[in-house]
């Protein structure tokens, strides 16, 4: 893309930890707050990825990710696709595997970290034991004189959530993210399954270009014209620019987590692309 082709674009914000820290609840708790009054309600559906308007307009795109050990490569790729990471870190507990290993993933796809200390609300909670384990593996946060971003929260109770959240917005502030709507749609897949009722329902992230309804896609060894896409709030829509995240119907099959997609200008050279994997 020309540098001109380019437009400002939302975060891409992946939430990332070890098992039963918080990053669900976190999420939930986002998604609630944010919840644009007279939004038809439609049934929220438990997907992996959501995109978020906050209060002031501003959107993120949030990928959650499971902290069960089973899924370090999906950890992996979230840390890919994404721009900033949140690391949750239960402060009754301590820095465990799936925290380092978040942490690691992060780094080596060179995104930013911002640390959300949760459970604060629970009495045995100590954020302070949690931020000395991280200085004591080199990653100092501000409130310890270092350089990287930290707030403690309860995503039970909410506090902090705000004040974590203004903190991912300088971060993406910084990166100046850009990105072409203008153009054929590509991405990654977050997941994809059968539905009884809608056939394959994949849900995706469109990195750059829009996507359309009508379009065809190539994700994987999948293929197939898009008959209808919706929001994780379940509304119908007919285009998802950057850095949203859609569920869309109309693939032949579900492709990986994971995989990338793409919109082909021709139907017959996708369906010989999708033949030849
Ligand atoms: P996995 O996806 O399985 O890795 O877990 P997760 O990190 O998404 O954790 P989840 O949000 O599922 O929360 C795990 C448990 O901790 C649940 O019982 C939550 O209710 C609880 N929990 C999460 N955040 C808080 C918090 O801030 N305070 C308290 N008291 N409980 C919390
Ligand atoms: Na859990
Ligand atoms: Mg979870």
């Amino acid at each position: 893309d020309a540098p001109e082709d380019l437009e400002p674009r939302a975060p891409i914000v992946t939430v990332m930890g070890h098992v039963d820290h918080g990053k669900t609840s976190l999420l939930d708790h986002i998604r609630e707050e944010n919840v644009i009054a007279g939004e038809s309600g439609g049934i929220t559906q438990h997907i992996g990825a959501y995109g978020v308007t906050l209060q002031d307009g501003q959107k993120i795109a949030f990928l959650d990710t499971p902290g069960h050990e089973a899924f370090t490569a999906m950890r992996a790729r979230g840390a890919q696709v994404t721009d900033i990471a949140i690391i949750v870190v239960a402060a009754d507990d301590d820095i465990m595997p799936q925290t380092k290993e978040a942490i690691s993933h992060a780094q080596a796809a060179g995104v930013p970290i911002v640390f959300a200390i949760n459970k604060i609300d629970r009495p045995t909670a100590n954020p302070e034991k949690i931020k000395e384990g991280l200085a004591a593996m080199n990653l100092l946060v501000e409130d310890w004189g270092g350089k990287i971003q930290s707030h403690d929260i309860s995503a039970k109770t909410g506090e902090g959530v705000k004040e974590l959240l203004e903190k991912v917005l300088l971060e993406a502030e910084l990166l100046e993210l850009k990105a072409n709507p203008n153009r054929l749609a590509s991405g990654t897949v977050v997941e994809a399954f059968l539905d009884k009722g809608r056939g394959y329902v994949s849900t995706v992230l469109v990195q750059t270009g829009t996507l359309e309804i009508g379009d065809y896609v190539l994700a994987g060894t999948c293929s197939g014209k898009i008959k209808a896409m919706q929001d994780e709030r379940g509304n119908n829509i007919k285009k998802a620019g950057p850095a949203t995240p859609i569920s869309i119907l109309g693939l032949d099959g579900a492709p990986q987590a994971g995989d990338k997609f793409s919109v082909l200008d021709d139907e017959r050279e996708a369906k010989q692309i999708a033949t030849k994997r």
